[in-house]
């Protein structure tokens, strides 16, 4: 695998970083993940904005203008021919003596590498997964994409060993997102995900999944989602970019609706998957 290291592209054994690097001493960086489907980035300019907005809110000057991500993560792409994969860019304060106040003069830590995506398991799509509530101990700056991830680990850990596929996050009796994913209920019939404040990550494909369902006239509102109104759903779904929309069966052990994936789920599933088709095919642009 070739990665991509402050200006480099190099095999990733030759790729080396400080013990100093911030990242690595304060978990001091940013992150983004961008999915590839048919060898293209997709929706790119969005995940560059929030690399912005992440950079910018904890004030690292960003290394590289627009145009040069967009060139770099190309170039990383085509240097790692495959199928579906994901690209993992990171950005770090740099390397410096530790001291918790910003080093003067340091450059930032700019570290890229492509992943597989795997493919879900159809039976998953028949079955859908499990989800267990687990409390939110995390900052207030969840629109943050840090790579500061603890309390995420943890959460998503608590719920692989109580063997649901996610944790749904719950701070002050409204649950806000998963451990890696954001989250949607279907109530009522009307499509509802909590509204993008500081308490949730803004989720590229969530933003997709609302957009999707305007464009198609499915009702849909951003609404805080109490924990009661979680558990009443007639259907639960978790997206991110790299699971896309996973239909959520079974909460606390307990059946979500009729305990399958939900009618409105497989609409926007297709929805979703037409878009993407429609993106290889190039006729979005
Ligand atoms: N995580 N919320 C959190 C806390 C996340 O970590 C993620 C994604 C999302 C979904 O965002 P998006 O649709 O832009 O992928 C929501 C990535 C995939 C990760 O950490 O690997």
């Amino acid at each position: 695998m070739t990665v991509y290291l402050n200006g480099e592209f190099l095999p990733e054994s030759e790729a080396k970083i400080s013990v100093l690097d911030r990242g690595f001493l304060f978990g001091d960086g940013v992150y983004e993940v961008v999915p590839v489907f048919g060898g293209r980035l997709f929706r790119l300019e969005q995940h560059l904005d929030r690399l912005e907005r992440s950079l910018s809110a904890v004030r690292i000057d960003p290394p590289l203008d627009r145009a040069g991500w967009a060139r770099m993560l190309e170039d990383l792409v085509a240097r790692n021919p495959g199928d579906d994969r994901s690209v993992y860019l990171q950005v770090t304060r740099g390397v410096a003596r530790r001291d918790h106040a910003f080093p003067p003069d340091v450059p930032p830590t700019v570290f890229a590498m492509v992943s597989p995506i795997k493919a879900p398991d159809p039976a998953l799509f028949e079955q859908g997964v499990s989800a267990v509530t687990v409390p939110d101990t995390r900052w207030n700056r969840c629109d943050i994409k840090a790579i500061t991830l603890l309390a995420n680990i943890l959460a998503r850990q608590q719920a692989v060993e109580a063997g649901a596929a996610e944790a749904i996050l719950v701070r002050g009796g409204f649950a806000t997102e998963g451990a890696a994913s954001n989250l949607f209920v279907v109530a009522d019939g009307v499509i509802v995900t909590p509204p993008k404040d500081t308490s949730l990550l803004p989720g590229i494909t969530r933003d997709l999944v609302v957009e999707l369902a305007q464009q198609h006239g499915l009702p849909v509102m951003e609404s805080a989602i109490p924990e009661a109104s979680l558990r009443d759903a007639e259907e639960i779904w978790l997206t991110s970019s790299t699971k896309e929309i996973l239909p959520v069966a079974r909460l606390d052990e307990r059946a979500v609706g009729e305990g399958r994936p939900g009618p409105v789920w497989r609409r926007m599933f297709d929805l979703y998957q037409d878009y993407k088709r429609k993106l290889r095919t190039g006729e979005h642009g």
